[in-house]
């Protein structure tokens, strides 16, 4: 498996993943998705809408707003609650997560639910050092509330201050009794959402994995009260399936299950997908089965009906809720650091390539005259025709055996070669990234056979 740095380096050079704003020095930890990124991260975006929207009866789609009513940020208990705890150090005055320094001290140990006093004594008594600069007193813990503030209209006053959204999810909430009535779909079904959301973190890091600004792909699927359980373990299970059919290796993930004392206050189950990033096991997806809380929230702030007429049994209930979030780039990451391998092959080369599952590469198809002068009007057409159903680049620079290699690196996972046979026979040769077998095809047939053998 590749380090992080490795990683890092791969993504900046073969245009995934520039450092931001970089011709200005950057602005730390914000990251530009390039030309292959854009397209790894729309992939990625279209497989999960496939699964778990277009796939799933009655799953519809929704695109709410970042900027929401303030209202709505206090009926999620995000304007009174979504804080982190934070310690500064008393010498360099770097501040830090809590939380995250205890875990990181002794990895058996989940602060999860501790009171603040419970995480200074903490760090008090295993006398924890600074990160920074290794001395050992910090200031007491204090929450720091992780939401971007900023005005509305011309007037900087408290009265305009809205927020970023810092999830997708509350969108989804405010929105269920409109798409309840104009959709007519009977429970259980799912509305499910992508977009950015904004935190901003105590300690982003660790590349793409934790950043201030990020996409989230989110779903909350309504359900009967009662039947809330079954809904949870379906939807764990269809997460993890995603995963495993995307290629991810099992080994590499772990489900963890929140103990009973450590579930928010608003779960009755909550289970985080762990995939094995480079620096160890850490947060993939969250799957929370959330109750009726934030609907009833919002019904009591909104003071607007919120609950379902059951068409069946004529009950009226607020419905109940399984929410299963990931972040993008956070699959992105787990997609690259499973796919990029260094192969040594049979004449001892070294062959980089990025065994990324075909629905996921950046280009399906590259297109190769053998040379360029003679076979690049051929190629071009079929470039033009390819490029209507599927992400295609062209290459004409270099020998054959270079162009291939560049391909592979970025995980292309059909290398087409148009030859002087081309015009004779109306075939070109297509050779596989994986196991670099070639064969030739009819230049009629190459959609469907494409299509086939991509498929997700
Ligand atoms: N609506 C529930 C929710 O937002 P969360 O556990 O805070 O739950 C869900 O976030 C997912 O969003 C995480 O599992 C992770 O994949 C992604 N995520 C959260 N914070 C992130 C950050 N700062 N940077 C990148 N991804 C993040």
């Amino acid at each position: 498996m590749p380090t992080l740095d490795t990683l890092t380096t791969y993504a900046k050079s073969t245009g995934f993943i520039y450092q931001g704003s970089e011709i200005y020095g950057g602005l730390a930890n914000t990251w530009d998705y390039g030309p292959l990124g854009s397209l790894l991260k729309n992939n990625i975006k279209k497989a999960w809408i496939q699964r778990f929207q277009r796939e799933f009866p009655n799953n519809v789609l929704l695109d709410s707003g970042i900027l929401l009513n303030s209202n709505v940020w206090k009926a999620s208990g995000h304007i009174g609650g979504f804080s982190d705890p934070l310690t500064e150090c008393e010498s360099c005055h770097q501040r830090f997560r809590a939380d995250n320094m205890i875990h990181e001290h002794d990895s058996k140990v989940n602060p999860d639910g501790w009171t603040f006093v419970q995480m200074d004594d903490y760090i008090k008594t295993h006398q924890l050092a600074c990160p920074n600069c290794q001395k050992k007193a910090f200031m007491p813990i204090r929450a720091f509330n992780m939401m971007f503030q900023t005005y509305q209209g011309v007037v900087l006053e408290k009265a305009n201050q809205i927020y970023l959204r810092p999830e997708t999810a509350q969108g989804i909430f405010i929105n269920f009794k409109n798409i309840q009535r104009t959709t007519r779909n009977k429970l259980p079904f799912g509305v499910c959402q992508v977009g950015k959301a904004f935190r901003n973190e105590i300690t982003p890091g660790n590349f793409v994995f934790r950043t201030r600004e990020f996409e989230q792909m989110e779903m909350e699927f309504f359900v009967k009260p009662g039947t809330e359980l079954e809904w949870f373990d379906y939807w764990k299970k269809a997460c993890k399936d995603f995963l495993l059919d995307l290629g991810v290796n099992e080994t590499h993930l772990k489900l963890e299950d929140h103990e009973k004392e450590a579930l928010a206050h608003y779960s009755n189950a909550t289970t985080d997908i762990l995939y094995q990033f480079p620096w160890g096991f850490d947060e993939l997806w969250g799957i929370a089965s959330r109750t009726d809380f934030d609907l009833n929230a919002h019904q009591e702030h909104s003071k607007e009906n919120l609950s379902y007429l059951d068409p069946e049994t004529n009950e009226r209930y607020v419905p109940y809720v399984i929410e299963p979030s990931v972040g993008v780039e956070r699959l992105v990451l787990t997609f690259l650091n499973e796919s990029l391998v260094d192969e040594t092959l049979e004449s001892e080369e070294i062959r980089t390539v990025l065994k990324i599952h075909p629905a996921l590469s950046p280009y399906k198809v590259a297109i190769l005259p053998l040379i360029k002068k003679l076979h690049k009007d051929q190629a071009f057409e079929i470039y033009q025709q390819l490029s209507k159903s599927f992400d295609v680049t062209y290459d004409d620079t270099q020998n054959i055996g270079k162009r291939y290699r560049r391909q592979d690196a970025i995980g292309t996972y059909f290398c087409i070669t148009v030859d002087h046979e081309t015009e004779l026979d109306q075939a070109v040769t297509v050779r596989h990234r994986d196991t670099m077998q070639q064969e030739r095809i009819k230049i009629e047939a190459l959609e469907s056979y494409i299509s086939k053998l991509i498929q997700f």
